[in-house]
């Protein structure tokens, strides 16, 4: 998860490195540097935190070279300081790197034997040296590929040479690599977004490939140096990308698009006059499925677990799902029968692409529901569904993961009545409901005011738990991964069946527990288990779609969201939990769109 950028052009690249580099700070923002060749030498600026950090050195220094690479980072090896930062350079050649390298440590040894002085604590460095010692006796390419049948890991790697100023050459192991074009100048970048302000015209590199850029020209060789074509993709024009417009960041902008992103998502699959679905092309006949596995990380893997029950309740095939980390590693008994569908919003999640790649090596048919449609999951994919949320971001999903449910939905309800397994009423009646969704999340979003004083509850608070049942714990696992990531509070998301069963001994006078409670069948069980926490003096935020509200002294505040239907619900008890989360981290004063330690796309194990 950290970020790369590289330009060959026939002018100074230094301003074009830093724009790019703050396109990529979603990836990772610990430290930023840049290098550029002049006169034969490389010149190299590091910074901790920001890319603005990097552009006030900048600013102090003339700006030259028409030739240079970038680098955002997100620590994996390494604390986040100045030596630490990329790139890591000797005085023949530069590294940015992106990814692990997993036998770092037996290569440094070996190095440091061979009376080599490491600077950094990194594993990049390592890559550096390897490429010093062999330009010794080989030209830039074969060093590099010598280099690279020594690492095992993951890499995307973006490499200058001191020697040799008019190439950059790059190189991709498991971690996304793009190259984009133009006229006099091309560039190397970790995805399409960071180009997109300079390029349309972009190409893919695949695990093994390396690519050689200049200004003028750029050649592909596979992982056996044979020399080879990539297809130029032309970038869609997404508009208002870069600017957060009237919002102060993009994570409030990302929340209130939510009605807007849900209208293009429904467009796009639903046909509200012939109130059908339009997905077709299944890889699998959906009357032979014997099964869906259901895989992702984070967010997205609470999307999976809201699509079981969907999938349960409407269709009577057989339900899996898995965190792509486990499922990666778990010994799988693969069948031609089972549709494996990954969510990802970035589509270039290391462990969720890892889980892929197994399931393509047992060659069974694959499905990503993604947001970025260029990306190197659903490239991979035998099928793509993308969720059409716009670029989302802000580190914290919001946007993609009410994208992801209204797919997961569409798809269960497309499955069920290809299968025969729900009728035509059903069907319709949940079309006609779905298309009432957008307005249903504006309503929804209405409920802010009184969420930022719901908010207050947890400044001195020692932690929170999230309680639901049914497809309503996993919108509590949600709820408190949001209220996590974004202000650091200790947050629980339980079945709120579980409590008994040890988490009660938490609650004490005054924490505040969130009962989301949907009139649905496990209505009154909730009220019970709340009953259970009021009793030992836990402060109740509840959340219903409930017409009435329940009139309990012990209930601190209560929120009512719009009734669809039983089965949606989930959908509209997400955005006052996202609201939640955002405003208890105004009142810390935590940075929204990039809270500390973690990144937007997590491209490494
Ligand atoms: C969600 O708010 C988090 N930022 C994180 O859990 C995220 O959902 C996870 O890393 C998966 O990302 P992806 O959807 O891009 O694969």
């Amino acid at each position: 998860m950290c970020g790369i950028i590289g330009i060959a052009s026939n002018k100074p690249v230094s301003i074009n490195i830093i724009n790019s580099l703050k396109k990529l700070e979603y990836r990772g923002y610990d430290s930023a540097g840049l290098a550029t060749l002049t006169n034969k030498n490389i010149n190299e600026k590091k910074c901790i935190g920001r890319v603005e950090e990097l552009e006030k050195i900048l600013f102090k220094t003339p700006r030259e070279g028409n030739i240079g690479i970038g680098h955002v980072r997100w620590a994996t090896h390494g604390v986040p300081n100045i030596v630490n930062a990329h790139p890591h350079s000797t005085d023949q050649v530069s590294v940015v790197h992106n990814g692990i390298i997993e036998n770092s440590d037996e290569l440094k040894k070996e190095l440091e034997n061979k009376g080599l002085k490491f600077k950094s604590q990194t594993d990049t460095e390592v890559i550096t040296l390897l490429i010093s010692e062999a330009l010794k006796e080989h030209d830039p390419l074969n060093s590099v590929f010598k280099t690279l049948k020594k690492l095992k890991g993951s890499f995307a790697l973006g490499i200058l040479f001191k020697n040799f100023s008019d190439i950059i050459i790059g190189a991709r192991r498991g971690s996304p690599l793009a190259v984009g074009y133009s006229k006099d100048e091309n560039y190397l970048g970790s995805d399409s977004y960071a180009l997109k302000s300079m390029t349309n015209k972009i190409s893919y590199l695949d695990d093994g490939d390396v690519c050689v850029i200049s200004k003028d020209e750029v050649k592909f060789y596979d992982v056996s140096l044979k020399k080879i074509n990539k297809k130029t993709h032309i970038l869609s024009e997404d508009e208002n990308i870069a600017d957060k417009g009237e919002y102060k960041n993009f994570m409030s902008k990302e929340i209130f698009e939510q009605p807007i992103t849900a209208k293009n998502c429904v467009n796009e699959y639903i046909d509200s006059l012939k109130k059908d679905i339009n997905i077709y092309n299944f890889p699998i006949e959906p009357t032979n499925i014997n099964k869906i596995v259901l895989i992702g990380c984070g967010t997205a893997y609470h999307s999976c677990l809201v699509a079981k029950y969907w999938l349960e309740e409407l269709t009577t095939i057989d339900i899996e799902i898995d965190i792509a980390s486990e499922f990666r590693y778990r010994k799988l008994k693969f069948n031609q029968k089972n549709l494996y569908i990954f969510l990802s919003q970035s589509g270039e999640t290391a462990d969720t692409a890892a889980a892929l790649d197994i399931c393509k090596k047992n060659k069974v048919k694959t499905c990503s529901i993604v947001n970025v449609v260029e990306s190197t999951i659903a490239r991979n994919s035998d099928w793509v569904l993308p969720i059409h949320a716009g670029p989302e971001i802000g580190v914290a999903s919001t946007k993609a993961f009410i994208g992801q449910l209204l797919v997961l939905f569409i798809l269960s309800l497309k499955l069920a009545k290809i299968r025969g397994d729900i009728n035509k009423n059903v069907y319709e009646d949940n079309i006609k409901n779905l298309i009432k969704i957008p307005e249903a999340i504006e309503e929804s979003l209405k409920s802010e005011n009184n969420i930022q004083l719901v908010a207050k509850e947890f400044l001195n608070a020692k932690g929170s738990m999230f309680l639901g049942r049914g497809s309503s714990f996993p919108i509590a696992l949600e709820g408190a991964l949001k209220l996590k990531e974004l202000s650091y509070l200790h947050a629980e998301g339980y079945p709120a069946g579980e409590m008994k069963h040890g988490p009660l001994a938490l609650i004490e006078e005054g924490l505040p527990v969130i009962v989301i409670a949907p009139k649905d069948k496990y209505f009154e069980k909730t009220l019970s288990n709340m009953q259970e926490v009021i009793a030992r003096g836990g402060k109740i935020i509840f959340i219903t779609d409930n017409k009435k509200m329940i009139a309990n002294d012990n209930i601190r505040f209560g929120l009512r969201v719009p009734f669809l239907n039983n089965i949606l619900s989930p959908i509209l008890l997400t955005a006052p939990l996202q609201l939640l989360a955002y405003h208890v981290a105004l009142l810390k004063n935590c940075d929204i769109d990039k809270p500390r330690n973690l990144a937007k796309s997590v491209t490494v194990e």
